[in-house]
């Protein structure tokens, strides 16, 4: 069996295909055909990955992107001992898993790398969060102050508090949230560039600020060391979330809390029961680790600030396209196009949990 040290681009992107299709076998609206509909489960064949990886670049790269050839890179990683292939049928191996969750974390971790670079940078953003969000914090996702607020309110934060911001991406909210209430605050993510801006933006703030790049699937941090965790707009990245959760425990002081923001989808064939917050992915993972929460419901907010943020990006479309950014602004409303149907025909929901150890 040839060892494998170098991946190439064409075999990282395979593994990363596989890896989805194991983690999430249903197949996108995108990705149905003749053979497969929306929400059925998808073989890992070789039709379907290919499916699955030009969706994955078009999901990074834009409606421009392609796929790399991966005539060679099937033959290299099966003799590397990487995949196997059993009548048709691919998966990962042990080693592989490995091999595909790095090259999943670094294809993530750059694409929101450049996503906090350009948003940084680009005065219409600002704009845009400062309307729809209530203050520009760089959001990039949906946390407006309403939400922010709560969740400040819940937790209680002094001086004395050492928290974990879990993915904080550029680190806007966690300093908001140091410079309110003084807490000290750790922010990891795999968004290298990311984790840069916000250590040079808070370098006189180093006393209770700190970045670093950190990957929730496998944190890297002292037992004990926080007595409050965070995470938001950050938990459906995690690739096993009762995994997560004991990670977390294990960093989490013995009276810690933490405060995490989910949301929890239903398909057509789930029952609707999967979205009360008892049931909902992060539920049943805390309830694995034996913790209780308390929960708040934030549904009706999203749905009013998804259709904010439509209007407010297409007034400021113009804006957008003067700086180069028009992307970051059709993808703001395409979200929109892709949530408020879900959110208004009562398939989505969101949740902030409350854990209190
Ligand atoms: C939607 S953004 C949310 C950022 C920030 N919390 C906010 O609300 O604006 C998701 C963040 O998760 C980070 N992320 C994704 N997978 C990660 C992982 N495995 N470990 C650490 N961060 C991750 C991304 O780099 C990105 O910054």
């Amino acid at each position: 069996m040839d060892r494998i040290t170098h991946l190439t681009d064409a075999e990282k992107q395979l593994l990363d295909a596989i890896l989805s299709l194991e983690l999430y076998p249903n197949a996108s609206p995108e990705e149905a055909d003749e053979n497969v509909q929306a929400g059925e489960n998808m073989a890992l064949t070789a039709d379907n990955l290919c499916k699955r990886g030009r969706l994955i670049q078009v999901s990074t790269f834009g409606k421009q992107a392609k796929l790399l050839d991966w005539t060679a890179a099937y033959p290299r990683l099966a003799e590397a001992g990487i995949i196997q292939c059993d009548d048709g049928i691919y998966h990962l191996t042990a080693t592989g898993k490995i091999k595909a969750q790095h090259a999943r974390t670094e294809r993530i971790g750059k694409i929101f790398s450049d996503y906090f670079v350009r948003c940084a940078r680009s005065t219409a953003h600002a704009a845009f969060c400062q309307r729809v969000f209530g203050k520009n914090l760089c959001q990039a996702d949906l946390m407006d102050m309403a939400q922010l607020n709560k969740l400040l309110d819940v937790l209680d934060l002094s001086a004395e508090n050492k928290v974990l911001d879990l993915a904080c991406g550029m680190g806007t909210i966690a300093e908001y949230i140091s410079d309110t209430t003084g807490a000290h605050i750790v922010g990891v993510d795999i968004a290298k560039q990311a984790i840069t801006l916000a250590q040079e933006r808070t370098r006189q703030k180093r006393a209770r600020l700190e970045f670093r790049y950190g990957d929730m699937n496998n944190l890297n941090l002292a037992p004990a060391s926080f007595d409050t965790i965070i995470a938001i707009a950050s938990l459906h990245f995690v690739q096993d979330l009762a995994e997560t959760i004991r990670q977390l425990v294990k960093v989490s002081s013995p009276d810690g809390q933490m405060g995490l923001f989910a949301f929890q989808y239903a398909s057509e064939s789930d029952s609707p029961d999967v979205l009360l917050p008892e049931n909902t992915d992060l539920a049943r993972a805390l309830q694995k680790h034996s913790l209780s929460f308390q929960t708040w419901e934030f549904t009706a907010q999203e749905i009013e600030i998804r259709q904010r943020q439509v209007q407010v990006a297409q007034e400021l479309i113009q804006a957008y396209r003067q700086e180069g950014n028009l992307d970051l602004c059709e993808d703001r409303i395409e979200e929109c196009e892709i949530d408020l149907p879900r959110l208004k025909a009562g398939m989505k929901r969101r949740y902030l949990y409350h854990i209190q150890r």
